[in-house]
């Protein structure tokens, strides 16, 4: 739940538990910034079925388009700078915090460097548009609890790099690229090639979260903050999952058309032994009520 101006506020109370003479107490300890102990606890869960999937082949063929990003997400003045501004933006109890635009900022910026590798090499044209990429990735969800949040974003993101030193063309180019990042809407073509791998790096990047990302840690961002009990998170899940699926087919680059669908599939694997664990958690819960209850 979002408040009028886009910042958190307390999520109701969790039901995210079966009824015990203790659930009160549990969320009036809660605070907007810390998840309940058993949304904490599915997490945690979540987390270790996960590590037990492989990694996607796109994190062990860009090694070293990865460790490039990281460097100048970590070390580029500019990145440094904006990432300041950003911070007390961006909203975490939503499941689109820092964690969630730093991996977008990094690995779009990585996917500029593999789109790039296969055509004519210009090292520093090459590195000037990787930090455009984290740049727009550290924005993009500036406006994300605000409805069309894209443009919202876009809008909001041309007056943060007023005073950076950016040409108007670098600005308009991040700001297309924010634009053009919600799935499921056909996005606008660019105007210069440059523009457009900008704009389908950072929608392919932030597209990769639909992996297992979805499943170690927005959906209980999004479960804590909705308040949903586990029952309600048992019903939507299957359909939660078939939203996940349909992204498979809108990569725009050709390395995320390459490599994204496994990355969306690893999610969805992860997805599905966790929602086998929750029918399970479910079941014993109901199983100690009715003992508790005398049944
Ligand atoms: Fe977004
Ligand atoms: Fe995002």
């Amino acid at each position: 739940m979002a408040g009028v101006h886009g910042k958190c506020v307390n999520p109701p109370p969790s039901r995210l538990v079966f009824q015990t003479a203790h659930e009160g107490t549990k969320a009036e300890r809660r605070t907007e910034q810390h998840m309940d102990p058993v949304t904490q606890k599915l997490q945690l869960e979540a987390q270790r079925i996960a590590s037990r999937h492989g990694i996607p082949a796109f994190y062990t063929s860009f090694k070293p388009h990865m460790a490039l990003a990281r460097r100048l997400y970590y070390h580029h003045p500019l990145v440094a700078t904006l990432k300041q501004w950003v911070k007390p933006r961006l909203q975490e109890c939503l499941g689109h915090g820092l964690y969630h635009c730093r991996r977008v900022s990094i690995e779009g910026a990585a996917l500029v460097f593999a789109e790039m590798e296969s055509g004519p090499r210009d090292p520093r044209g090459m590195e000037r548009l990787m930090v455009l990429a984290l740049l727009a990735g550290l924005l993009h969800d500036i406006c994300r609890s605000q409805d069309n949040h894209a443009e919202r974003g876009a809008r909001e993101a041309a007056k943060a790099l007023r005073d950076y030193p950016l040409t108007a063309d670098e600005i308009a180019g991040v700001c297309q690229a924010i634009r053009n990042h919600e799935a499921f809407i056909p996005p606008e073509p660019c105007s210069r090639p440059w523009c457009q791998l900008l704009s389908d790096c950072l929608y392919d990047a932030d597209k990769f979260r639909w992996g297992p990302d979805t499943f170690t840690h927005t959906l209980w961002y999004m479960v804590h903050q909705k308040g949903l009990t586990l029952q309600e998170l048992i019903e939507n899940f299957p359909w939660g999952i078939s939203g996940v699926v349909r992204i498979k087919e809108t990569f725009r680059t050709n390395t995320g058309k390459h490599f994204g669908p496994q990355i969306i599939e690893s999610g969805v694997s992860i997805g599905r032994e966790i929602y086998h664990y929750l029918i399970k958690h479910y079941r014993e819960g109901e199983n100690d009520q009715r003992h508790a209850d005398g049944h």
